[in-house]
């Protein structure tokens, strides 16, 4: 089986792309040097795959509210370029979004094909790409994620390790409820969707059980060895951010049990199992 991976130096990519190299497979591995999504000509170049899967993405929430187009130019209308081209060479389309693509005022799991509403400029630049790539392909998997946190680049973990080792007392939000989800589980799922040759559609790529950011922090403290009662509490509404955050971004796993493919597993279980590499090196 033959892989392209675009955006492999992100978080994701980079876990993505070790474990295929790991189990020997064909893998060709694009940074943005390699291929700039957003340039036609670039993609075009892309040939000889079984499955394209775009890790690459305008990941920054808050400055996509200052420059929506650029956001845009990378989470739609690339998605829609590798899409097509997917497609002319035959392989399988997989394409990452996420749970910004949803209102976030539920009370219950989003399930995979409950309507699009989202809030944020980065949402609206995901849900559109999401469409693009269902316009130009049939055999597209759109995994979509959240919570995302991971050995490479900064994330959640590394960034309230280093601020405890900074500040006596933390304060956290209680009231953004989600599915903190290990990168190495989602590459994990990535390939066993496809060696699985699931069905066209959408999945969705995050641990199960939910927690607050709250919650999960004091899991964080536990594993990097401070006392989790530091962790205090506080509410969004005491950070004044450019993009508005989900209050509730539990994603459902129906897609996964209708093919027999199992969940990513419990946030907090799979957090203990991931934190030794995730907070080893800060950064
Ligand atoms: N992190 C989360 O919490 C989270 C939550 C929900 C969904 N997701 C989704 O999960 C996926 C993976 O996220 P991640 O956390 O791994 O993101 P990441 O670490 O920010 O990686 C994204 C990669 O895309 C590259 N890139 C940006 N623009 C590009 C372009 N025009 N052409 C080619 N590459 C480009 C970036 O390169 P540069 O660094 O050079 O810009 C970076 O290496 C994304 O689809 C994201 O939307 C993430």
């Amino acid at each position: 089986m033959r892989w392209i991976i675009t955006g492999a130096a992100g978080m994701l990519g980079t876990d993505l792309v070790r474990l295929l190299n790991e189990r020997d497979d064909d893998v060709l591995a694009l940074t943005r040097d390699a291929v700039d999504i957003t340039d036609p000509a670039s993609v075009d170049e892309l040939a000889d795959a079984d499955v394209v899967v775009n890790c690459a993405a305008y990941t920054a929430v808050d400055a996509a509210e200052e420059d929506e187009a650029s956001a845009f130019a990378v989470n739609a209308v690339g998605p829609q370029l590798l899409a097509r081209k997917a497609r002319e060479i035959g392989a399988r389309f997989v394409h990452v979004s996420t749970d910004y693509v949803f209102a976030g005022d539920s009370e219950s799991p989003y399930g995979e094909y409950g309507p699009l509403a989202p809030a944020s400029a980065y949402g609206r630049t995901k849900a559109a790409g999401e469409w693009a790539v269902r316009a130009e392909t049939d055999d597209y998997l759109i995994i979509r994620t959240a919570w995302l946190y991971g050995e490479h680049g900064s994330c959640f973990p590394k960034t309230m390790a280093r601020l405890s080792d900074k500040h006596p007392e933390l304060s956290v939000v209680t009231d953004e409820i989600g599915q903190p989800t290990w990168a190495k589980d989602l590459a994990d799922l990535v390939i066993r969707l496809v060696d699985a040759a699931a069905p066209a559609g959408i999945y969705h790529g995050t641990s199960s059980g939910q927690t607050n950011w709250h919650g999960f922090t004091k899991e964080i403290m536990a594993a990097y060895g401070k006392d989790p009662a530091i962790v205090g509490e506080t509410t969004a509404a005491a950070f004044n951010r450019p993009a508005p955050r989900p209050a509730y971004s539990v994603l459902g796993h129906d897609s996964l049990d209708a093919i027999g493919v199992a969940p990513i597993g419990d946030w907090k279980q799979r957090w203990q199992e991931a934190a030794p590499a995730v907070l080893s090196e800060l950064g």
